[in-house]
């Protein structure tokens, strides 16, 4: 162990941070914007409006967030792979609230800890691709990055980079930020979640919080850097390192140790509990070899972070007929190794992280209640991005999650 101590990096200066200090490091997966005035011109406007979300409220999602990384809670966080814009509505909004709670009771009913909730809701408009272009039937194309950046229509004109999404995704952000705000009284929250992927966009919505002496991302509570933008010296990790919001990294099977401590470092230097959440996507194949060494090295170096299984992004697959789909009995199967890990090591096992649709989708195979069958995919395939869970499929991943939890 000790010599991942001294490969971790050391803590950055923190006064030196500005919510532009990431344009000094590489930032990957940026949109490549025809007209750079017209980008610029646009962040300013968002850069006027009002913060989507108070730093008061982040720093309550942070004090659950501890209570978790204490063992005191369990984390369900949830939604579209990708939000669009035409698809946002009250009824949609509401569908996938419910199936949260739902799943919450499940967990909390099965083992006694309050469940902390957390949607991909509310700005999650950007992708990151592992391709520049993809086919579409027989069209080759740019890739989709979000409703954000570029629309999902399959011909060129759509697929080009158009900065004024940035605003129209500012506003339906605020939309549905407000729906789940209206959720009734006495209710658990909803907090809001998304990856910070788009830099400019996340620092037009930076604020400084005279209360709190410190930078909010006001986009949402909880924001966090995807497995494909979390180098420890890239700009996404220098933009989150200086916001106050609880903030969380996806770890990938090509994180090494090294990796993960110095992203510890760089976003936890102060081992605050619930500061940090960490959210392995391994694959269900991996998760029991690769877990235990990244818990024991982070609890060697003394961050109390919180962990979170992400049993989707690991456990992609393609069907015969060409749909991205995945199997309900592998996502169940990383979320069991999850749990197994952490009992090995001793360590709390803090959540999970699921794309999942308040509908009746058929995007994911198999389930207990109601199985898709793979020739059935198509039949109610929506998603603009990865495949979701149904609200069966969701509710079958919960009740594994309260049986792991009372074992
Ligand atoms: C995602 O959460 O949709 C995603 C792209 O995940 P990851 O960064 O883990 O690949
Ligand atoms: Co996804």
């Amino acid at each position: 162990m000790t010599s991942l101590r001294t490969s971790r990096a050391q803590p950055r200066d923190d006064r030196s941070w500005r919510p532009q200090s990431w344009r000094e490091s590489p930032a990957a997966q940026q949109p490549q914007w025809p007209d750079q005035a017209a980008a610029d011109a646009v962040l300013r406007r968002v850069g006027e409006l009002p913060g989507l979300v108070a730093g008061w409220e982040c720093a309550d999602l942070g004090r659950a967030l501890a209570g978790v990384a204490a063992g005191r809670g369990f984390v369900l966080q949830g939604g579209d792979c990708a939000e669009t814009f035409g698809t946002l509505s009250a009824i949609g909004l509401h569908s996938r609230c419910r199936l949260l709670s739902s799943m919450a009771h499940t967990v909390t009913a099965g083992s006694g800890l309050p469940a902390v909730m957390i949607g991909r809701i509310a700005g999650q408009y950007a992708k990151p691709r592992s391709s520049a272009t993809e086919d579409v039937g027989d069209a080759h194309l740019p890739s989709y990055r979000g409703d954000m950046i570029n629309a999902a229509a399959p011909d060129p004109g759509a697929r080009r980079p158009d900065p004024s999404r940035m605003l129209t995704a500012y506003f339906h952000s605020a939309a549905a930020m407000n729906g789940l705000r209206l959720r009734p009284a006495g209710e658990q929250p909803v907090y809001a979640s998304h990856e910070a992927l788009v830099l400019g966009y996340e620092e037009a919505l930076a604020r400084f919080d005279p209360e709190l002496g410190s930078w909010t991302g006001t986009s949402a509570h909880l924001l966090w850097i995807g497995d494909r933008t979390r180098a420890p010296e890239g700009a996404h990790v220098r933009f989150l390192s200086g916001l106050a919001n609880p903030v969380a990294v996806k770890v990938g099977p090509s994180a090494s140790l090294g990796d993960v401590l110095a992203l510890c470092a760089a976003l936890d230097p102060d081992r605050t509990p619930g500061r940090l959440t960490l959210i392995t996507r391994l694959g269900a194949p991996a998760v029991a070899a690769a877990l235990p060494p990244l818990i024991r090295a982070v609890r060697a170096a003394g961050h109390p972070v919180v962990w979170v299984c992400d049993p989707m992004h690991g456990n992609t697959r393609r069907t015969k007929s060409g749909y991205k789909t995945r199997d309900v009995s592998v996502i169940c199967a990383e979320i069991r190794g999850f749990f197994t890990a952490h009992r090995e090591c001793g360590t709390h096992p803090g959540g999970v992280h699921l794309e999942l649709a308040g509908e009746h989708v058929t995007e994911c195979v198999g389930g207990c209640v109601n199985p898709v069958a793979e020739d059935k995919v198509p039949h109610a395939y929506q998603t603009a991005c990865d495949p979701r869970l149904s609200p069966a499929q969701a509710l079958e991943c919960a009740a594994v999650v309260a049986a792991e939890l009372n074992r």
